[in-house]
Parts: structure tokens; sequence; C-alpha cells
């Protein structure tokens, strides 16, 4: 009886021996910028880390065809509904290639619809947001496409191989989707008053909901530091959101729109815009990467 104790205790020594060891390897592996494939052993928080984070990635990109789905039979002309059509579907697309990540991770994709349609898995929340307006496509397409990119390209190279792949040709069709979105912002911005009015209350509407998108802000992000550490995550909530600012706001002033920031302003010390922070920095603020 106490030698069987004795050979258990020495029994799970070597086993936790191993698991450092082990982890001690993949952590080199991390650092060495090689990635990780799904029979590779490793940590069991960077597997549940991934499963959190690309299932929340892929249901975002299934309840994001929804705001945007809803006006495709009124899109105002047969081409703006073939891009909608188009876009609406490239998302669809999204979420079928992250879910075949996740599951590589060893998650069932039948639990991943049921996590979603109970409401237990999230989903980025600015998908809630109603669209009253044409221009609500636009905006969506410009800023919550455009903040997705900013989020998404640094994924691109993220350790964990099957994600890293789904990223890159993810982050080509969202390109088109900023572009287009885009393009509508300007037709609607160089009509007639009443479209640059209509193309102005959208900016408004979805301008903090896009820096939303970035999470909370770092001194309240509680999932950053392992994220960095293991390279999923290569930028901080909080830079990635100062990328967005200063990408967007130029292309605001040549669209001849107002960004629905008072505070906003270009500080020419530090070569970056200063703006509203408070209105993210709430901890528990859903991040998202989808789109
Ligand atoms: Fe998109
Ligand atoms: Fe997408």
């Amino acid at each position: 009886m106490y030698t069987q104790a004795l050979d258990a205790q020495t029994a799970e020594a070597a086993a936790q021996l191993d698991e450092s060891a082990l982890e001690q390897r993949f952590l080199a592996r991390v650092d060495a910028e090689e990635k990780i494939e799904p029979k590779d052993w490793m940590p069991a928080r960077y597997r549940n880390t991934l499963i959190r984070q690309i299932s929340q990635h892929a249901h975002s990109e299934i309840v994001g065809m929804l705001p945007e789905g809803n006006w495709i039979t009124r899109a105002p002309t047969l081409k703006r509904k073939s891009i909608l059509i188009a876009k609406v579907q490239d998302e669809g697309g999204h979420g079928a290639y992250l879910y075949s990540a996740a599951e590589t991770l060893g998650v069932s994709r039948d639990q991943l619809v049921e996590q979603l349609l109970s409401g237990k898995a999230k989903y980025s929340s600015i998908f809630n947001y109603p669209t009253p307006t044409w221009a609500d496509v636009g905006a969506i397409g410009w800023l919550v496409d455009g903040a997705a990119i900013m989020n998404q390209i640094p994924l691109c190279r993220c350790s964990y191989g099957p994600y890293a792949r789904a990223m890159v040709r993810v982050c080509r069709e969202e390109s088109f989707h900023q572009r287009q979105g885009y393009d509508l912002m300007l037709h609607l911005a160089q009509g007639t008053d009443e479209q640059k009015l209509m193309a102005q209350e959208a900016l408004n509407r979805w301008w903090w909901p896009a820096l939303m998108m970035f999470g909370p802000s770092d001194a309240n992000s509680t999932h950053t530091g392992d994220s960095q550490r293991w390279k999923i995550k290569r930028f901080s909530n909080d830079e990635l959101r100062q990328k967005f600012v200063d990408f967007t706001v130029p292309q605001a002033k040549f669209l001849g729109l107002t960004v629905p920031d008072p505070l906003l302003r270009w500080n020419d010390a530090k070569q970056q815009h200063e703006f509203y922070a408070a209105k993210h920095s709430r901890s528990g603020a859903e991040h998202a990467d989808g789109r």
C-alpha cells in the first residue's frame, strides 16, 4: 500500500516535470516564431484561450451577416445589391473557416453552434446595433470592417497555424469590405444635402461602437498578458485603437464628414490623435475580433 502510494507520487512528480519541460519547449517554439499545429503539444490554457477567441470570432462573423443582410432587398441599385450580397456571403465564409480552425482544437462545430443558439456564447456586441438607413451599410463597411482589419492583420502572424492561415484569406476579403463601405460613403457624401446628412448621422452612430470593438482599455484587459506572451495577440487594445483613429480620421476629413468627438485633435509632438477615451474603458466590455 505504502509502495503503491509512493509510486503514484513519483509518477505524478514525473508527469509534472514532463509538463513543465513540454511547456518550456512550447514557449521556445513560440519565441522562435514557429507555428503551433493541431497535433503539437500545447498548454491547456493556450488551447482554451484559442477556442474562446476563435469561436467568438466565428460567431461574430455569422451574427454580423444580419444587420447588413436585411438591406439586401432594399439596396438602391443592382450594383450595390451585388456588392452587398458578395460581402454578406464572405462573412458567412469567414464564419465557416473559423469554425474549422476551432474544430482543430478538439471542440465540435455542433457544440459551438449550440452555444451560440442557446445564448451561452459571446459574439461582438456591435452587431446588435440597428441599421436604420442605407448609409449604415456604408458606415459598417468603412468603420466596422476597418476596425476588424486593424485587429485581424496581426492575427495573420498568430502562433497557432490554422488560425493564422484562416486570417490571411479573411483579411484579403475584409479589405474589399472596407473599400466598398468607404466608396458607398463617398457617393453619399458627394450627393444631395439629404444624402450627406444621412452619411454624417451614420458616422455618428457607428464611431463609438467601432472604437469599442478594440475591447476594454489595457488597464482593464484581463486576457492581454498571456495572449501576448503566446503571440496570439501582437498589439494591445489601446495600441490598435490608436492606429484605427489615426488611420480613419483623415478618411473622414476627405469625405467632408465630422468625427463626433469634440476632444479629437492632432498631437504634433506625439504624431498621433488625441481622442475621448472613457467610453470604451469599462472593464468587461466585449472584445470583438469579429468581422
Ligand atoms: Fe467583413
Ligand atoms: Fe468577416
